[in-house]
């Protein structure tokens, strides 16, 4: 009796000592101690011993079960103790270790461009009006005093959406869109956005771009007011050494019309290759606006006279940052775009 109990009490220490994690201490205690365990199993056959073995058995199986039950204590705290530190260990955060950098977004050079304009013209007392891409022919055309068959209108190729329905080809249509949601007040706005035109992609022609118009409606205003507007525009967007000239023109929503040239920021007039040799830069189209506009839009050009321009700011962002072809604008390409910050 007291030889079982004493290999009982050998194979059960060993057996704990190489539990290593509590999943066996478990099955360690259900195996020894549980109710089917084999320190029951001998307590309850403490019964069938001849009487006067029973005490003495039964302080014996007592001593072995509060010894294993002491053990077992001591072991599940170790083992608690260990699973803590090695989760611990597992969660070490390196604070020595260099930090992984954002990855901050930047703009695009058109939205620098059109930001940089909007302030320009803010300060000029011009608000941003916007408006649709997609335009009937009437407002793309026929209202800025181009009716259907007009010669002038070869000057934009098109892409048609139906017989009456075109993709704008330049921002002029939203002159019409503001005269008749301000008139008759006076007018002063710019009016940036997306045109689109039906053309052979080449390194200085996109089949979408971006434009920004410019329309002032009043009482007395002249070309004079024209070039001191587009004069002060040129010098904060390209510097105050700025010099311009205006070219007579034509277009058919203004009369008289004329192209601004500033000289060229390369070579300061020199000539050079971006100026093709002349020392000028072309930077918008430009006049004061046509009867037959102003009277579409709603005024009357006996009383009021007004003046509107129009400029492309991938244009202007190409000659700010010497870029070579417009089509990088719109590749996606990020070692492009990352350039901009
Ligand atoms: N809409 C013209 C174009 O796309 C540019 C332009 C010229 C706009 C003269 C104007 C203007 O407002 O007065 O080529």
């Amino acid at each position: 009796m007291s030889q079982e109990l004493a290999n009982l009490e050998s194979e059960a220490l060993n057996e704990l000592a190489s539990c290593a994690d509590l999943d066996s201490l478990q099955s360690w205690y259900q195996k020894y101690l549980g109710r089917r365990g084999l320190l029951t199993q001998f307590m309850r056959r403490i019964g069938s011993l001849p009487p006067e073995e029973r005490p003495a058995a039964g302080q014996a199986g007592n001593r072995l079960r509060e010894l294993l039950e002491g053990e077992h204590a001591k072991r599940e705290k170790q083992l608690q103790e260990q699973a803590v530190s090695l989760g611990l260990q597992r969660e070490l955060v390196d604070v020595t270790l260099p930090g992984e950098r954002p990855l901050a977004g930047r703009l695009h050079p058109v939205t620098r461009t059109l930001r940089r304009i909007y302030q320009i013209f803010a300060q000029m007392g011009f608000q941003v009006f916007r408006s649709r891409e997609v335009e009937t022919d009437e407002y793309n055309f026929g209202l800025l005093n181009m009716p259907p068959h007009h010669p002038a209108r070869d000057m934009w190729d098109t892409f048609y959406i139906s017989d009456d329905v075109v993709l704008r080809t330049h921002t002029s249509p939203g002159q019409i869109h503001a005269m008749r949601a301000f008139c008759p007040e006076p007018i002063r706005v710019i009016l940036p956005g997306k045109c689109y035109r039906y053309e052979q992609v080449t390194a200085r022609a996109e089949f979408m771009f971006h434009q920004v118009e410019g329309l002032a409606v009043g009482r007395s205003i002249t070309l004079a007011d024209l070039k001191g507007t587009m004069a002060a525009f040129a010098r904060q967007m390209f510097g105050e050494q700025r010099r311009m000239r205006f070219r007579g023109s034509y277009f058919p929503f203004t009369e008289p019309s004329v192209e601004v040239d500033i000289d060229c920021i390369l070579c300061g007039g020199k000539g050079c290759r971006v100026c093709k040799y002349t020392g000028w830069l072309e930077i918008a189209g430009a006049g004061m606006v046509h009867p037959v506009v102003l009277r579409n839009g709603g005024y009357d050009p006996e009383e009021f006279s007004g003046f509107a321009f129009g400029m492309g700011p991938e244009r202007i962002a190409m000659l700010l940052y010497g870029i070579d072809d417009i089509r990088h604008f719109f590749a996606n390409d990020l070692r492009f775009l990352e350039q901009f910050s």
